[in-house]
């Protein structure tokens, strides 16, 4: 491995990969339905009891191989490499997530434009391009909304270019000249645009208030079994654990880093972020009247901009302030999901980056360009009954995201040796925590994994209800 992070640049690079979209739709809204705090202390519960767990297992895999997800496996295994190496192959799963990922970011781009508010000259016409002001009017904004994603093939897919050529220019900088300067200025400037957004909602006082309410008073009847399930999700995704993006930004985690703080922190920021997005996003919702409950885009691309739109230039730049936001979020981890596959193609095929990034190129822009079209009324199309958006969103975070979970657990927990492991945490995690973190890894953490992918295929209340 030629470069590596800087220790800061490790850190951040690691929270823009975990600070996401997730965090400013999937979040907030989920918070909200499963009882305010009671969801947030769960939630914290589950990261730290397993995402944290399978977080550490997946960096000491990165760590100790130096190593993509492929190649890591098959040198760390003393035996059946092969067989282990197939683990690796989860980083298919960042690709299929950064497919239709880009595809959002794309929309994220169109509102930014939109947010400039020059566009009352296309209004009524019969132009190309879907750009229009941002509206005060519900029913108008879910129509331009909804002819966006399903008439206006054209706008959509030039706004995925745009984010497609960005990205995999980012990424074919390396980690150090792309990856890491990406987000040495990107975090930061999220974090700041945030805090400014922030401060104008507190002033919104009866929107702030009731934001507040809704993500902080714990309301325990709201709280499900399936709560618990759904907390831990979205603590898997929300941490990119699973697809091999830790796994291959710790191949270039530097030596003396005290990855077990460094972890801490970027688990905080995900959280601060995810609840300062939920703060900004509901104090808007609630003072103008907007429908809580509408989850998904809807919240954001619909409701949230008919509130930008009734206060008028101020509204613009906060419009432009919030999307703009939402876009790095959303490029910092479109990158760690490119990046595992072309550590792979690098270290297996010797291929120079710009090669592999050119057949990775290939296979996102026809995912992605079959995401715009399935979606689109003229072109759409199912798979199993699904929209190709979600089969790439099912089978990623469904299906590969907990199984490579649960082998990351059971690799380092069994087949790696105690003694690599010691030597590894040592400077950096007392012996007692080390045998808490080690017993969690080996039972319990892998445990709720399972649970939770039996539950996504066959609802466990379901199965009560035999009883
Ligand atoms: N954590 C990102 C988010 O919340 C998504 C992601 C998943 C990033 C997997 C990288 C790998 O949006």
């Amino acid at each position: 491995m030629s470069s590596k992070f800087s220790k800061i640049g490790f850190v951040l690079a690691v929270a823009g990969s975990a600070v996401g979209l997730g965090n400013a739709w999937k979040f907030p809204t989920l918070v909200g339905q499963n009882g305010g705090s009671a969801f947030v202390l769960l939630y914290l519960i589950l990261t730290l009891g397993v995402g944290f767990v399978i977080f550490l297992a997946e960096l000491s895999i990165g760590k100790l191989s130096e190593k993509d997800p492929v190649n890591a496996y098959k040198n760390l295994a003393p035996s059946h490499k092969k067989a282990w190496s197939i683990a690796g192959f989860s980083i298919i799963g960042a690709i299929m997530i950064v497919s239709f990922y880009s595809v959002v970011i794309g929309w994220v781009v169109k509102y930014f434009i939109d947010s400039f508010g020059i566009w009352g000259f296309l209004e009524g016409s019969n132009s190309l391009f879907s750009f229009r002001n941002l509206t005060s009017d519900l029913a108008l904004s879910e129509a331009n909304f909804t002819h966006f994603l399903s008439e206006d093939i054209l706008t959509q897919m030039l706004c995925f270019i745009f984010v497609f050529f960005f990205i995999f220019f980012v990424v074919s900088k390396g980690i150090k000249d792309g990856i890491e300067k990406l987000n040495v200025w990107m975090m930061p400037t999220l974090f700041i645009l945030l805090v400014l957004l922030l401060i104008y909602a507190a002033f919104i006082h009866e929107g702030f208030v009731g934001a507040l309410e809704f993500l902080f008073v714990p309301d325990f009847s709201k709280l499900s079994g399936d709560s618990v399930l759904i907390a831990l999700g979205l603590a898997f995704f929300s941490l990119s654990l699973g697809v091999g993006t830790i796994i291959t930004y710790s191949a270039s985690l530097p030596d003396s880093t005290n990855f077990i703080t460094s972890t801490l922190w970027i688990i905080f920021i995900n959280i601060l972020i995810g609840l300062m997005m939920g703060l900004i996003v509901f104090t808007f919702i609630f003072a103008y009247g907007g429908d809580p409950s509408a989850s998904g885009p809807g919240l954001i691309f619909i409701s949230l901009v008919t509130l930008f739109a009734k206060l008028g230039v101020v509204g613009n730049v906060l419009a432009l302030a919030f999307f703009i936001s939402l876009f790095f979020a959303g490029v910092t981890s479109a990158v760690s999901m490119i990046e595992p596959f072309t550590f792979y193609l690098i270290n297996s095929f010797g291929m120079s980056r710009k090669k592999a990034l050119v057949y990775i190129g290939i296979v996102v822009f026809i995912l992605g360009t079959l995401c715009v079209l399935s979606s689109a009324k003229a072109t759409s199309f199912t798979l199993f009954d699904k929209s190709f958006f979600d089969v790439l969103d099912f089978t990623s975070s469904n299906l590969i995201m907990p199984l490579s979970g649960i082998c990351a657990a059971i690799f380092v927990g069994f087949v790696l040796k105690k003694e690599a492991l010691i030597i590894l945490f040592k400077p950096f995690m007392s012996g007692i925590y080390f045998e808490i973190w080690y017993i969690f890894l080996r039972f319990i953490s892998p445990l709720a994994v399972v649970v939770v992918m039996i539950n996504n295929f066959y609802p466990i209340e379901k199965m009560l209800a035999w009883f």
